[in-house]
């Protein structure tokens, strides 16, 4: 079941409250991530840097106007994607989060992912990548690949921040978005498929109880 924008919302206000690792005692705010509880996308950056420790929201930098062109070119709106990170403050300077910085933040984005079932998780470069499939192989093997853990769908892609200084890295990162409707439109298809057999083997049920002879018509 899809989440309620007050479950969202309540946990928002725990992220915001956080003093759990030391990111609190520098941050400006907290930044939990922000799109419609009713997105079927979900994008998983690294952590804020200055200028959405500033807004409170994640992407609206230069990568975040990069991020968002690309969606585009790919024939996917922002509005209807949420956005967070892995680490929810801005580290010092915006070095690397520590791991004990990530430890410490993790719960909030598995309560996210908990929360809206997203039907493709784009992880957006590394740290994303590591945390959400450890062990699963480095981004430049990965990135616009499919790959399916615990029954989800999740992208790895080059961070959009790397492809800032990297144009070569910006086609690359235009070609594997545009398969991200591909697996999109797979992953739909694959969450009504399971719907429909949910209720076809409820009905099942509801008939075995019912008598065994109405069995036959299903
Ligand atoms: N880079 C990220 O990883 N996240 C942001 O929110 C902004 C830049």
């Amino acid at each position: 079941m899809v989440a309620t924008t007050e479950e969202v919302l309540e946990l928002h206000g725990r992220v915001r409250e956080c003093t759990a690792c030391p990111l609190h005692l520098t941050r400006t705010q907290a930044v939990p991530g922000y799109g419609p509880v009713t997105a079927r996308v979900m994008a998983v950056g690294e952590a804020p840097g200055e200028n959405e420790d500033r807004e409170g929201k994640p992407f609206v930098g230069a990568a975040g106007r990069l991020l968002t062109s690309l969606l585009e070119s790919a024939g996917l709106d922002r509005r209807d994607i949420y956005i967070t990170n892995i680490v929810k403050c801005r580290p010092p300077r915006n070095r690397d989060p520590e791991p004990l910085e990530v430890e410490a933040c993790s719960h909030f984005l598995d309560e996210q992912i908990d929360l809206l079932q997203p039907d493709v998780i784009l992880l957006l470069g590394r740290h994303a990548l590591t945390r959400l499939l450890p062990g699963a192989g480095g981004i430049s093997r990965l990135h616009g690949e499919r790959v399916r853990h615990n029954d989800r769908v999740f992208v790895p892609l080059y961070h959009p921040a790397a492809a800032l200084y990297n144009g070569g890295l910006k086609e690359t990162l235009e070609a594997d978005m545009r398969r991200v409707r591909g697996y999109l439109a797979d992953a739909e298809a694959a969450r009504a498929r399971r719907a429909g057999g949910a209720s076809a083997s409820e009905l099942r049920r509801v008939a075995a109880s019912a008598g065994g002879d109405q069995m036959d018509l299903f």
